[in-house]
């Protein structure tokens, strides 16, 4: 029996009643009934530490059990999908320092000779759902964050983005056809990690 692909899913949001949490389970949801292992972390229900300590910095390796473990998933995942708000026209601070903690150097990137840096993580495809209540117009700050910095960094070139909104103003069709819509992206995710495995 060959083992199946593996999705690291992440979801920042302090309130599992939201609409970011909504679109988790949607997205773990359409993943697993397409034969993918979804290793799913809510950053708060967790309490992720965001603090990148001293050490870390100086020896890209954590003392945080929960820092390699997450490391150790981020090396093993196929593909990756994010979930998150625009606060401040930034991923909140629990994610960005997740970034900062586990995606290492030495584990996730190394930095080439020639300058900028080179991808270890076998993963090449990614998935980022951000919500938002201002227009979305591309590229936003969001899109130089994870599809122009932090995901290239990793090896990943081509990361599907999609920011939804906005979201106050939106009604109950538009964010089932939200939810529909991570799901379809997420099922086609499925479906290449798959055919690939
Ligand atoms: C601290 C904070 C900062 C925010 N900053 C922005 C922002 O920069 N741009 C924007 O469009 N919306 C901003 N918002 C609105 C959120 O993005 C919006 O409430 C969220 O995406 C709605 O998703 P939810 O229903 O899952 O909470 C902000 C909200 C909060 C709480």
């Amino acid at each position: 029996m060959t083992t199946p692909p593996r999705v690291l899913l992440l979801v920042a949001h302090p309130n599992p009643s939201s609409l970011n949490h909504a679109l988790a389970r949607a997205a773990t949801e359409a993943l697993e009934e397409g034969g993918v292992r979804v290793d799913l972390h809510d950053l708060y229900r967790e309490g992720f530490d965001p603090r990148l300590s001293a050490g870390e910095i100086a020896t890209h390796a954590s003392d945080d059990a929960v820092v390699e473990a997450h490391v150790r998933e981020l090396r093993a995942a196929d593909a990756l999908v994010v979930i998150h708000p625009v606060w401040f026209d930034q991923p909140p601070a629990i994610l960005s320092g997740w970034v900062q903690r586990v995606v290492r150097e030495g584990d996730a990137f190394e930095h080439a000779p020639e300058g900028g840096f080179r991808g270890l993580l076998p993963a090449q495809d990614a998935l980022v759902v951000t919500t938002q209540n201002a227009p979305y117009v591309p590229p936003d700050a969001l899109d130089r964050y994870w599809r122009s910095f932090v995901l290239p960094a990793v090896g990943i070139d081509d990361a599907e983005r999609i920011a939804l909104g906005p979201v106050v103003a939106s009604d109950g069709a538009t964010r089932r056809g939200w939810l529909e819509d991570v799901a379809a992206r997420c099922d086609a995710l499925a479906g290449r990690l798959t055919a690939r495995a």
